[in-house]
């Protein structure tokens, strides 16, 4: 088919899913006429011809068209001012949607930049944009050598089967690890690893004495020796203090255990602490930093650690299918997000203390410190639940989750002042109607200082359901 005839006819086939079924009763020479094409084309031949006469059936199908046109065309990549409009609605959404940092949208620059990006195979080793970007991260994080991945899950994982080898082996995490809780189950499924974990006592960081406390060692036939110790920084938003994991990790490599570190928000620490990502992967042997969280790239996640593992590594990446052939768009992606997204961290969190402060001040309870990006909030002391709130927040354009609340970096403070416009409002209705319950007594002096990502003391426990990954629309 020529190019001027394509022209001309691709803006009259829709898409096959739009294609309607024939009409009961369509008219007769239009059925000859297209007797001949197979099943879908011929739908699409009638398509294109009913529109040319203005029969019954053409004028069915021209309202058809109207119908679908602002659904399929605006999403369709060739109408470029329909998927401008989409994108620009679905980017005003995410400004105002607090579930979580992983739906933050590509902006049109990180678009372009991805779509020159060079076009190599890597599984074949041979794409320059995925190995620079894998040498510059290796290189920032203070380790030999990087690779890339498609998720902070598989990461996690392949650098878990990556160390270890003969089972039985356990490894150590904290209970509320998302390695542990939320990675299903795949420590036990890819690597034959069982898991031993800590509920800490302070109720925000595991410590020496707790990790010295669960490491099993020996030849005891009875028990499955610890390999690895997993830590995650930030867990729910807090920061581990790194003398702690300093001490963590002397003792265990001083008992042959190898440390982990499920760093998907470690940037945020850097953000917070000032601390270079090379100080706070020096601990480690390995790392694994997402990309698509705080730092906003559309996909991604790197390991870094030494030359064998990251080799083993992807050796296992290819076995489980996790090789990307021209990964060099996705991975100019991530650049764009660590060259442009990091220095945009300080102002998340400063938006999430002002929400949190504001929280307070209307006498939210806050269920941990807010020392990053991340919220932990109960608003019964107020008299409503959180699916109150979430039903407010919507007729305010306000999308939110269930206890966990995250700035990102393409949160507004709009957004920010009308969640607390839906909290007040609530808080108004249901004067009268607070809880009395001493549950529901909210420590004033712990709120204040959780506000503003200060905790003394034991942070209090969460119930496991307040942390589950409940997802609304
Ligand atoms: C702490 C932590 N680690 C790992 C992951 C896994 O990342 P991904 O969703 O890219 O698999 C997440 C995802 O939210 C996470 O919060």
């Amino acid at each position: 088919m020529s190019s001027s005839l394509n022209r001309r006819l691709l803006p009259n086939l829709l898409p096959s899913s739009h294609v309607p079924p024939f009409p009961r009763r369509p008219n007769l020479s239009l059925r000859r006429s297209v007797a001949s094409l197979p099943s879908s084309s011929r739908q699409r031949a009638f398509f294109t011809r009913a529109t040319a006469a203005p029969t019954r059936t053409s004028r069915k199908m021209t309202f058809i068209r109207t119908f679908t046109a602002g659904s399929s065309r605006a999403a369709s990549p060739q109408d470029e001012e329909g998927s401008k409009r989409a994108n620009a609605r679905k980017a005003a959404e995410i400004a105002r949607d607090f579930r979580t940092d992983t739906i933050t949208v590509p902006t049109d620059e990180m678009c372009a930049i991805m779509s020159r990006a060079s076009r190599g195979d890597d599984v074949y080793g041979e794409d320059q944009a995925t190995s620079d970007f894998e040498e510059k991260v290796a290189r920032l994080a203070g380790k030999e050598a990087a690779m890339f991945a498609v998720s902070g899950t598989m990461t996690n994982q392949l650098a878990i089967r990556a160390h270890l080898t003969q089972p039985p082996h356990s490894i150590v995490l904290d209970s509320r690890a998302h390695i542990h809780q939320h990675e299903g189950g795949a420590a036990a499924l890819l690597s034959q690893a069982t898991s031993r974990t800590i509920k800490p006592e302070n109720g925000h960081h595991i410590t020496l004495d707790e990790v010295l406390d669960i490491i099993v060692e020996g030849d005891d036939i009875h028990t499955a020796p610890t390999k690895i110790v997993c830590l995650e920084n930030t867990l729910s938003g807090m920061v581990f203090p790194q003398d702690e994991i300093v001490k963590i990790s002397e003792a265990m490599h001083d008992h042959g255990i190898l440390m982990h570190l499920d760093g998907a928000r470690l940037w945020e620490v850097v953000a917070a602490s000032g601390s270079s990502l090379e100080e706070l992967c020096r601990p480690f042997d390995s790392v694994s930093l997402c990309m698509s969280k705080g730092l906003g790239a559309p996909v991604g996640s790197v390991l870094v650690g030494s030359k064998e593992i990251i080799q083993k590594a992807k050796w296992f990446r290819k076995a489980f299918g996790g090789g990307i052939r021209q990964s060099g768009g996705l991975a100019a992606g991530a650049n764009y997000a660590l060259d442009n997204h990091l220095s945009l961290l300080p102002r998340t969190h400063a938006l999430a203390k002002q929400l949190a402060n504001g929280l307070a001040d209307l006498g939210v309870r806050l269920l941990l410190p807010v020392e990053t990006n991340m919220l932990w909030i109960d608003p019964s002391p107020l008299g409503f639940t959180l699916d109150e709130l979430a039903l407010k927040a919507r007729s305010l354009g306000l999308n939110m989750g269930a206890s966990r609340f995250i700035v990102h970096h393409q949160i507004t403070e709009d957004a920010v002042q009308d969640l607390l416009r839906a909290v007040k409002e609530l808080k108004e209705e249901h004067k009268g109607r607070e809880t009395c319950s001493s549950s529901a007594v909210v420590d004033e002096r712990q709120n204040r200082a959780f506000a503003e990502g200060r905790w003394e003391g034991n942070v209090p426990h969460m119930s496991t359901r307040t942390t589950a990954y409940a997802a609304r629309k």
